[in-house]
């Protein structure tokens, strides 16, 4: 059972942490213009270290087209030699991160690893370059002390997984014969509970969009022309309050026809993790209460109901002080959660026409879509995903529950439906890692049991 490359990763343990620290010291926030040269070196590194692993074809794939502008580079890389009886695995993962701020949250720079306490202190150090790296290092490990895989490898690393992944999603679409495998390893998710191996079989789907209202033809003295002439964020709050009840539930019509409900087994599984509520409210979540749909678990709430969030909405006087304006525009980012039977192209179109049916009189408005995802629920129960149980649960020395996660990774409903790949979603994360938040960290020792598992399916896929 690759004894000697678990021995491998043992002894270069600490090496692969400075590793590590390299990667994160690349700032490739992918939905910054001025970061695009960080995310291509972010790939350039990557590849580099794919190809001192041993992995062969190693090569940046351009995905920028004209209709896809300032697209961010796939890394592609393959082993293929361990012969034809022998499955392929498709190791996916994302170099890219979301923006740091706010900057002054963070107790040391996003930028500059550090560690404290058994944990590594950086943006992207779990979501996703520190799992990024269990499956290089996993990968480097076999090769170095065994002078092969126990499988056939492929892998795809994409740089957009945060603002879409529209790059990887047209490559699969049009080129998805060159990916051809038997299965998909993904490591971009959590553990439900520290120590407590987890396998997710399901993730949300989003639709991400931008509402733009306009009122006056310009900004306005609000003393000279408050009262009479319409405000769009008076316009936006209005809109906003009336797509999400108090109770929760989502007031667009034909918001929730179709909707797939979890199984009853499944929700009983979700009712035997070891869930605190109020622990979570307050440890986690640190607000005064929870909100929702009081009729469903929060576990239900977070992974199997779609929900609808405000993220930002840029306009107007945001300075220190006060400035009497009535701003011409303003912008609402908001965001829907999907479950499955919701489809993103039809949530998008509903959304659209019933905004724009309570639009408030006096202003317009341009409802668009900044990118998309499908949910997706994996099987449960096929070889790979016993191979990944046994293998996480022989470095954890625990049963291995099954999770799903409210979170998105638009390219795995791709992997499913386009190159028909079962997927196992196999992440090391944990619930307080802050990932998309201030202080993001990764916990080192998962790091390390997160190598010995891979190397561990990887073995036990391929006996
Ligand atoms: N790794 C996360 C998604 C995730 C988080 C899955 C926790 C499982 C558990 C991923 O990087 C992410 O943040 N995705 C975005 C997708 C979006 C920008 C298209 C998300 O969920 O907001
Ligand atoms: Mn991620
Ligand atoms: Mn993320």
């Amino acid at each position: 059972m690759s004894e000697a490359a678990i021995a491998y990763a043992q002894k270069n343990g600490q090496l692969f942490v400075e590793e590590l620290k390299e990667l994160l010291r690349i700032p490739s926030v992918s939905t910054a213009p001025e970061h695009a040269g960080d995310v291509r070196k972010a790939a350039e590194w990557a590849a580099e270290k794919l190809r001192a692993a041993g992995m062969e074809n190693v090569r940046l794939i351009e995905t920028a087209s004209e209709k896809h502008r300032n697209g961010h580079p796939l890394v592609y890389a393959d082993w293929l030699h361990a012969g034809a009886d022998k499955p392929t695995v498709l190791c996916y993962a994302h170099y890219d991160v979301q923006p740091p701020d706010p900057l002054d949250e963070w107790k040391s720079p996003p930028f500059e690893p550090a560690e404290r306490n058994g944990n590594l202190y950086a943006r992207g150090a779990v979501d996703d370059k520190g799992q990024l790296m269990i499956h290089l290092k996993a990968l480097e490990s076999l090769m170095k002390a065994d002078g092969k895989l126990p499988v056939n490898v492929r892998v795809i690393l994409e740089g957009e997984e945060e603002v879409g992944g529209e790059g990887i999603a047209t490559y699969v679409r049009e080129h998805g014969d060159t990916l051809k495998a038997d299965v998909a390893l993904v490591s971009d998710s959590e553990m439900f509970a520290p120590e407590l191996p987890t396998l997710c079989v399901g993730l949300r789907g989003m639709i991400y969009t931008e509402i733009e209202a306009r009122g006056a033809a310009q900004d306005l003295h609000s003393g000279m022309y408050g009262g009479a002439a319409p405000n769009p964020f008076v316009a936006l709050a209005q809109i906003i309050a009336r797509l999400k009840r108090e109770d929760g539930h989502i007031a667009i019509p034909g918001f929730y026809d179709g909707i797939e409900e979890p199984t009853k087994d499944e929700l009983e599984s979700w009712r035997a993790l070891p869930f605190d509520e109020e622990e979570y409210r307050q440890h986690e979540v640190g607000s005064t209460s929870l909100t929702g749909e009081e009729m469903f678990s929060v576990l239900e709430r977070t992974w199997s109901r779609p929900t609808m969030d405000v993220h930002g909405m840029p306009g107007g006087f945001i300075g220190a002080g006060a400035k009497t304006v009535i701003p011409a525009k303003a912008v609402a980012k908001i965001s829907f959660r999907l479950v499955p039977g919701q489809k993103p192209m039809d949530i998008f179109e509903k959304y659209k026409k019933f905004v724009e049916e309570i639009c408030p009189q006096g202003i317009t408005i341009d409802v668009r879509m900044i990118h998309f995802g499908d949910p997706i629920v994996v099987s449960s129960d096929n070889e790979f995903i016993r191979a990944a149980k046994q293998a996480m649960a022989e470095v954890f020395r625990k049963d291995t529950v099954f999770i799903r996660s409210g979170g998105s990774i638009p390219i795995v409903g791709d992997f499913v439906r386009e190159l028909g790949v079962p997927t196992v979603l196999m992440g090391f994360g944990l619930p307080d890692d802050n990932l998309h938040a201030p202080n993001e960290k990764f916990n080192l020792s998962n790091f390390h049991r997160g190598i010995e598992s891979v190397v561990r399916f990887f073995a036990i896929v391929g006996a």
